[in-house]
Parts: structure tokens; sequence; C-alpha cells
């Protein structure tokens, strides 16, 4: 995270101190870089220059309206999952001609309302759902574009919660049987086909399982093509990792050079990519509060006031992400082996395992990398407000982009029989 750094003892965030934002804000808070989600857009963007091709944000990713808006701004298209995530992009003002839907449980009324905005492209999941597409688009007297996500059986070789294209997945057509269900698809009326599609799984770290993947696309791609039918576009999803420790994922630009090597034939291919993570994680942070340290047995413990409701990454997925502590730490410091907890009564609620540190009551953590899956995954466990949420705009000027929860928020929508 190139914009944090210790100036005279203390963190920054874009040169803005952490303590500024903590005391300014409360704790626990999201922090979010604008210029670097800037910089990560621009570097798919410019990776694709020549090409005909549409970055489409994976809102699931983080789907807060201020950071929504800036990538609409930049010209982004969004990968949605829900109504929910389709309503939030429009209100950011994303263009529905650059909106792809995703997901595996579309409902009537979802796709619904995706024919009526326009959006560019269903990524259908599986042949009932194509069928419900297209009686839908009938009875509307639409005509719905698709592609079919395929399960292209690669090894994404990454943790199986986030493991999307091995065959076993609920995700995506299988590759056996993905040729069948194109002619289907091409024999229905309301359905126009677009695209080829997929995703194979989330924190890839590696090359190969996506140029394997490509591979795959390619090989049905010039099938259906000698069949008549003409694919416009290829989506290869999203999955590009970062690094939360000493992973070293190939960067945006290389992993989109590298792939499109493989596409040289295919000059009037159009190209779409979905990245959540590698636009958006390394933006951002979670300052949280010491609110007690407790030393017992061989256990060291820095209770902070974000827990696994706030963030749930390391206790789902067992992810480890990087703390810094608000004051640098100096060598003459008394360290402990630190277990980062939360406030949630769950043994699981661990933000970080064993960290050598120096802290006391009241001294703020920054958990970094948290812009990705972080806030988007929040809960009230516990009924615990969630946190604010913060934009850097430079290296002076921060806004809040949304308010901290209150105890009146907590009950919105329930009724006392
Ligand atoms: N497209 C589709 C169809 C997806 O399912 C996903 C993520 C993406 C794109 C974006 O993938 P990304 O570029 O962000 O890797 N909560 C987990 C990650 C779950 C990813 C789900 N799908 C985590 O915190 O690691």
């Amino acid at each position: 995270m190139d914009f944090l750094n210790y100036q005279n003892g203390r963190l920054l965030a874009d040169k803005i101190p952490i303590s500024e934002l903590a005391s300014q804000y409360g704790t626990p808070l999201y922090v979010y870089s604008a210029p670097y989600i800037i910089k990560q857009f621009h570097a798919y963007e410019q990776a694709l220059a020549n090409r005909k091709h549409l970055v489409c944000y994976a809102v699931k990713a983080n789907s807060n309206l201020s950071v929504l808006s800036l990538l609409a701004k930049l010209g982004a298209g969004f990968d949605i999952v829900s109504q929910g995530e389709l309503e939030r992009a429009l209100k950011a003002g994303a263009d529905p001609k650059k909106i792809v839907f995703s997901g595996v449980a579309k409902t009537t009324i979802e796709i619904e309302r995706a024919l009526a905005v326009g959006i560019k492209c269903f990524n259908v999941e599986s042949e009932a759902e194509l069928y419900r597409i297209n009686a839908i688009a009938e009875r509307i007297g639409k005509i719905a574009a698709i592609s079919l996500r395929i399960n292209p059986d690669v090894d994404a070789k990454t943790h199986p919660y986030i493991s999307t294209g091995l065959r076993e997945n609920k995700f995506g057509i299988s590759y056996q049987l993905a040729e069948e269900v194109y002619y289907k698809a091409q024999s229905l009326a309301n359905i126009k086909i677009r695209g080829i599609d997929c995703h194979i799984g989330s924190q890839l770290t590696e090359l190969s399982p996506f140029l394997d993947a490509t591979d795959r696309i390619l090989v049905l791609l010039d099938k259906l093509k000698s069949n008549n039918i003409n694919i416009e576009h290829i989506d290869l999803g999203g999955g590009l990792g970062v690094c939360y420790n000493d992973e070293q994922p190939p960067s945006p630009s290389s992993l989109v050079k590298q792939l499109l090597s493989k596409l040289d034939n295919y000059p009037n291919i159009e190209i779409l990519f979905e990245p959540g993570r590698s636009l958006v994680a390394n933006a951002g942070l979670l300052i949280t509060k010491v609110e007690y340290t407790k030393h017992q047995d061989d256990n060291h413990f820095a209770i902070v006031d974000a827990g696994m409701n706030d963030l749930i990454r390391p206790a789902l997925y067992k992810a480890w992400m990087r703390v810094l502590p608000e004051k640098e730490p100096q060598v003459t410091d008394e360290t402990y082996s630190y277990n980062v907890v939360g406030p949630i009564c769950e043994s699981s609620d661990v933000l970080a395992f064993q960290r050598e540190l120096s802290v006391k009551q009241d001294d703020l953590l920054v958990i970094c990398s948290a812009g990705a899956y972080g806030f988007s995954m929040a809960s009230n466990y516990n009924s615990h407000p969630r946190p604010a949420e913060v934009m850097l705009i430079d290296d002076k000027e921060h806004q809040i982009i949304r308010k901290r929860e209150t105890m009146d928020d907590l009950w919105q929508g329930e009724i006392v029989l």
C-alpha cells in the first residue's frame, strides 16, 4: 500500500495522519484512497488501449456509491450479481449499456429490471436460467443479450471458498455441455448471443490458470464460429490477486498483455474484464482502536473495536491481512506476539494472529488491504452499527462517503409485536 507511510513516528495515508481521521470520524473506520483506485483502473485501461474493451468493475468488492461513481466517471462498466447492485450502479451514474449481470440465481424480478434498463449482457449460469430469461424477454417484448458463463474446469490455485472454475463448483455451465447450450440458445427467439464468459476464482496469484481458461474459451469460440455462431465479446472475469503479505501476483498490465497475446488472431473481439479486488483492495484500510490489552498464560490479546462483523475475511478464509500500528515501532519497544481480536462473542473473531506489536489501550491500529470485501461483507452481528467510510480525495482533502450507522439504524424496518 504505497500511500501509507510513517512520518515523524506517525502513520499517514496519502499524507493525512491516521490519528486525524480517527479523531474526526471515529473508529472503526474504513478509508479508501481515490488516487489509488484511479491508478489501478488506468493500469487496466492502458494495457487494453489498442483493443475494443470494457473493464466492468465487480461491484461486490466495494459497493459504496462514491466508489462506483468514481469508476463510472472514469468510463468503467460494472459487473453486478443482484438487483441491489444494479440499482447502486445506476444510482452512481453507470451507463446500463456497460453493465453485465453475473450470478447463479437471478430471479424473475431481477431479470425483468435488467431487461427494462437495457443492460449490455446477462452472463448466463445454467440452461434453466437461459429459458427463464428467454420467457421473460418474450413476455415484455425484448431481446436479451447473453453470454454463457463457462466453467472451464481449471484449477485457480486459490482458497477453496473463492475458487469457482472447477467442475465441482456451482458456477457456470460445464465446459463439456457449453457448445450444446449455445445451440439451444441460438434457437430461442428472444435471445441474442453476444459472448463467452468465465470467472475462475479470486485472489489468483499465478498467470497460468488465466491462460488455460483463455485457451479453452478460444477452442469453444472456434467451434461455435464453424457452426455460424458469431461471438462478439469474450469476458475473462475478475480474479487477479493482490499483495496482502508477500504474494507477487502479476500486475494488471502484465496479466492483460499476456492474455491479449493469445488473442492476436481475434482482432475484432471485444475483451471484457470484471476486476474487483485488484482495483480496490489496496486502496482501503480499516482503522481500529485498542480497547484493552489482556495478557494471560502465554496469550496476549489486543482487543480492538473492529471485529469479524466489520471485516470477516480473516475469520472466514483465515486471510492474512497486514496490521500496522499508528505509532511507528521503535527498536526499543517492548513487544508481544498479539492476537488482534474484536468484540464479537465468537472465538473466530480474530483479525490477525500472532503479530509482534507494542500496543496499549487507546492506541490505533490499521488493517491494510481492506478496500475489497471489507465493508461490503460487513454485518450488524452482535448489534454493532456498521462503520463509517471515508474517501481520501488527494493528499489534503478527505470526505465522508457513508455515515456511521446509528442505534436507530440497527432496528430500522423492525416491528415490535
Ligand atoms: N466476476 C465474478 C463473476 C465474480 O464472482 C467475482 C468475485 C468477480 C468478478 C471479482 O473477482 P475479484 O477480481 O474481486 O477477485 N469475499 C472473497 C472474494 C469473493 C469473490 C467472489 N467473486 C474474499 O474476500 O476474498
